[in-house]
């Protein structure tokens, strides 16, 4: 067979397994694993490095209007940082808008993707309102291969926040279609009277953002979640686990054996609480939702990713600017647009951390950035692993460059990074989607559109 391109001398590490071969690439999929592959107009020196299925983040916000404004990253800006971080497939969340239909949501998502992307996309949908036929038109949805929906139990006084009932009546339908249901789990109503009693004591600076979201008000959420879903019969990923007390909920259901899933994030496992007391209004870029936590709490996520009761690891990247967007809030933390940037470095910050760190395994690490999430959305095995007619979406990654972080290295569309100073050891050499390299020398070189929208089954199997 004739190839395209071979990934030559690296080492091949899946979910599994670890072994030294050479990649060869055929019409955009792996076409043979091993070595003496022959000659190819295009050879990719992976000596010295591993050779990663590419990393697939489910959980996006490139776009997205949220707090008055828009994030900073559109799907050109934030698929081309997403290339150079290793990452191959984005999953955004598509927001319904009230009154709109959900194929009208995704029209809107889908012209605000298309001609862009440098690397695969698909999108989930975020359900704010019943009140027309959304919840007729989930079946049709998930047919269009879009097989995950999410709810909002907190930002109340916003259309996000949903109600038990309307949580529950989506559950079933979900159910129905076979699909998975996400949930962002933080009880709205206690955050908002805590919110108003700070502002009215004019406790106002960035901190009280995280005082306002304590740990029990996302267990708490997370638990009627679960018992939510218990009763529906529904799959259930919990988006953006941060607290061990929420993690706790999690593990008790799924020791009973329900399908429940989670998720966490990089900032979740590298940077805290402290943060956010940073003067001058710098601890504004660390406001997100759920907030950092006490450096207390990090060692309990590390054991629920080893353990895979956390399955997978997104960025829940939602960057705003600090200049004008972050500064919506310099004078109530109440106004701060809530969201972290985070997809360049997630994977140099969670390999760092982990692997490097002795916390996971390097088959952890590709489950948990890559495999689990291409299992439970859908994408499995044309994405999340390297096989043989697999889509060639791999990453060389050095697992020795030592990076001091900085804004200047990056090529997110934003004005700072959370993890300006910060040292990691393993970094993305060369980002291959589909078969092209798109990613090399520190440049992107994808074209923007090249990128396309994949269909996803609706499965659930982790
Ligand atoms: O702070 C966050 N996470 N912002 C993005 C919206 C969300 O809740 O995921
Ligand atoms: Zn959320
Ligand atoms: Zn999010």
């Amino acid at each position: 067979m004739e190839l395209d391109l071979i990934v030559k001398g690296g080492t091949v590490v899946t979910g599994n397994d670890i072994y030294r071969a050479d990649v060869g690439v055929a019409g955009g999929k792996v076409a043979a694993l091993g070595v003496d592959l022959g000659t190819t107009p295009r050879i990719v020196n992976a000596l010295g490095k591993y050779v990663l299925p590419g990393a697939i983040d489910v959980h996006t916000h490139l776009e997205m209007p949220f707090m008055g404004t828009y994030t900073a990253d559109d799907f050109r800006t934030g698929t081309a940082a997403a290339a150079a971080g290793g990452i191959t497939t984005v999953v955004d969340w598509a927001i319904q808008e009230p009154g709109e239909s959900l194929f009208a949501t995704l029209e809107k998502w889908d012209k605000k993707a298309a001609g862009k992307t440098v690397i695969d996309y698909s999108f989930h949908v975020v359900l704010t309102d019943l009140s027309r036929n959304a919840l007729d038109e989930i079946k049709d949805v998930v047919r269009n291969g879009i097989g995950s929906f999410k709810c909002f139990m907190a930002y109340k006084g916003t259309p996000l926040m949903q109600t038990d009932s309307n949580l529950f009546r989506i559950m079933r339908r979900v159910r129905d279609a076979g699909a998975l249901f996400c949930v962002h789990a933080e009880n709205g109503d206690i955050i908002d009277v805590l919110v108003r009693e700070y502002v009215a004591q004019g406790r106002l600076a960035p901190i009280y953002h995280a005082d306002t979201r304590p740990p029990e008000v996302e267990a708490e959420a997370t638990a009627r979640a679960i018992a939510l879903a218990e009763i529906a019969r529904c799959p259930l990923l919990m988006v953006h686990l941060s607290a061990k007390e929420a993690l706790q909920k999690v593990r008790e259901a799924r020791d009973r054996g329900l399908p429940i899933h989670a998720e966490t994030c990089p900032h979740y496992l590298s940077l805290h609480y402290e943060e956010l007391e940073r003067p001058d209004f710098e601890g504004a870029k660390f406001v997100c939702s759920p907030p950092l936590r006490r450096r207390d709490n990090t060692p309990h996520l590390w054991s629920g990713l080893r353990e895979e009761n956390l399955q997978e690891i997104s960025s829940d990247h939602c960057a705003f600017n600090w200049k004008l967007q972050k500064e919506l809030g310099r004078d109530s933390f109440a106004n701060i647009p809530n969201g972290i940037a985070g997809i360049e470095t997630m994977i140099p910050v969670v390999f760092s951390e982990g692997v490097r760190g002795g916390r996971l395994t390097l088959n952890q690490f590709v489950r948990l950035t890559s495999t689990n999430s291409a299992r439970l959305f859908g994408l499995y095995p044309e994405k999340g692993t390297i096989a043989v007619g697999s889509d060639a979406d791999l990453v060389v990654f050095d697992p020795d460059r030592k990076v001091t972080v900085t804004r200047e290295l990056l090529h997110q569309n934003v004005d700072h990074t959370p993890y300006e100073g910060f040292s990691v050891t393993g970094w993305p050499a060369v980002t291959i989607s589909r078969g092209e390299v798109v990613f090399e020398n520190g440049q992107i070189v994808g074209r923007p559109g090249r990128g396309r929208f994949v269909k996803r089954r609706a499965t659930t199997s982790v």
